[in-house]
Order: structure tokens, then sequence, then C-alpha cells
């Protein structure tokens, strides 16, 4: 956890160059999560804020990362496109909010690029899908393993060491870390880089 936050920021200062080829992934993977205005958003493990600036503005939002140097680059975005987030320092993995409810909850959750950064990742979507309200939207937006086979080969297995400690988990599927969860998946679509990263969106049940 400790090393996770450091290293993240490290990449603060870099990081929107690092994440400008997905671009155009994201924005595919905020619009067809079909954010209402009004809605209350939350976007788990924000990093500098890059899903804001396709959040329609009349929307509620709370943003939280593990990161300070990001959740100070998020307020800094915020600040200049004229929005009000709220910011949190918070694990993803254990959310500290109520479990979501017809009154409580949020309506949208975005989970962009974190699921296969944290250690567990089946936690911190369940997590995300607990704060949800019933029929709340759930955007999952990674790379993802691609097939069934339950064990990734050798290479990639061999690959993931360093790929883990620097970035992030290569052999996560997105099958396995939904299975459990109490949503149905309206959309997966292909977004970048030849179908490794996918944009699903999961309304919860
Ligand atoms: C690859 S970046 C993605 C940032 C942003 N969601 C985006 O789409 O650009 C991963 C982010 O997750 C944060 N993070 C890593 N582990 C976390 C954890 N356990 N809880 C909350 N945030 C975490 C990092 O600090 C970093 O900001």
């Amino acid at each position: 956890m400790a090393w996770t936050s450091f290293r993240y920021s490290l990449y603060a200062p870099f990081y929107d160059l690092l994440a400008w080829p997905l671009g155009a992934a994201r924005r595919r993977a905020v619009t067809q999560a079909g954010i209402r205005p009004g809605d209350h958003v939350l976007i788990v493990g924000c990093g500098t804020g890059l899903d804001l600036a396709h959040i329609p503005p009349s929307c509620r939002v709370t943003a939280t990362d593990l990161s300070v140097r990001m959740l100070e680059s998020m307020r800094r975005r915020a600040r200049a496109l004229g929005r009000d987030v709220t910011l949190l320092r918070m694990d993803a993995e254990k959310l500290d909010f109520p479990s979501g409810s017809g009154e409580t909850g949020f309506d949208v959750v975005l989970l962009h690029l974190v699921a296969a950064v944290v250690p567990d990742g089946r936690a911190c979507v369940h997590e995300a899908v607990r704060v949800l309200k019933p029929g709340g939207t759930l955007s999952l937006f990674d790379k993802f393993r691609p097939g069934s086979r339950t064990r990734p080969g050798l290479l990639r297995r061999i690959l993931n060491i360093p790929a883990r400690f620097f970035f992030s988990d290569i052999n996560r599927r997105a099958e396995d870390l939904i299975g459990q969860e109490p949503v149905t998946v309206i959309r997966d679509q292909p977004v970048a880089f030849g179908g490794i990263f996918r944009a699903l969106t999961c309304i919860r049940t």
C-alpha cells in the first residue's frame, strides 16, 4: 500500500502525458456510462482527474485516491475547470461510505485504470458496487486479460512481475472481477490497443 501510494506520487507530474494515448478510450467509457445531469458520481482512484472534463457540470462529484499528490493534481484540475469536487484520501479496497440504498449511495461509480493497480481487484470492484444505489452504474475501464483460461500462461506470469511492481497487473480478467457481483453488464466494448483495454458498463441489480 505504501509503495503504491509512493510510486503514484512520483508518477503524478507525468501522469497526464502517460495517459494521453487513452484519451479517446476514456471519453468512450464515460460516455457509455450514461451519466445524467444531477447524478452523484464517485471517481475511485481519481488520479489527476482526467475523467472530470467528461462529466456533466451539473453532477455532484466525489473523488478518492490513496496518493496525496494525485489528490492535489485533481484539486488543481477541478479548480481550473471551475468544478466543485469533494476530495477524500481513501483506500479503494475499503471505501468509507455506507452501502448504497434507494436513499443513499452513488448514481455512478467510475473505476478507471484502478482495478488492475490495487492488490485485490475483486475487493475494489466489490466496494465500488456496494456503494452504488440499486440501478446505479459502474463504469469499469481497464486492460484485461482476454480468453477464458483461469490461469495465465507462463510468459504472462513472468512479464507480470515487473508490470505489477511498476504499473499494474496484466493478468486480471474482467469476468473474474465482476463475476460474484450483483450487476448486469449492459455494454462491454474494446476501446483501445486492439481490445486490450475494454470499457464495461454494469448496472447494479
Ligand atoms: C493508473 S492510475 C488511474 C487514475 C485515474 N483513475 C485515471 O483513469 O486516469 C491509478 C490510480 O489509483 C490510485 N490508487 C492505487 N492504489 C489505490 C488504492 N488502494 N486506493 C485508492 N487509490 C489507489 C493511484 O494513486 C492512482 O491515482
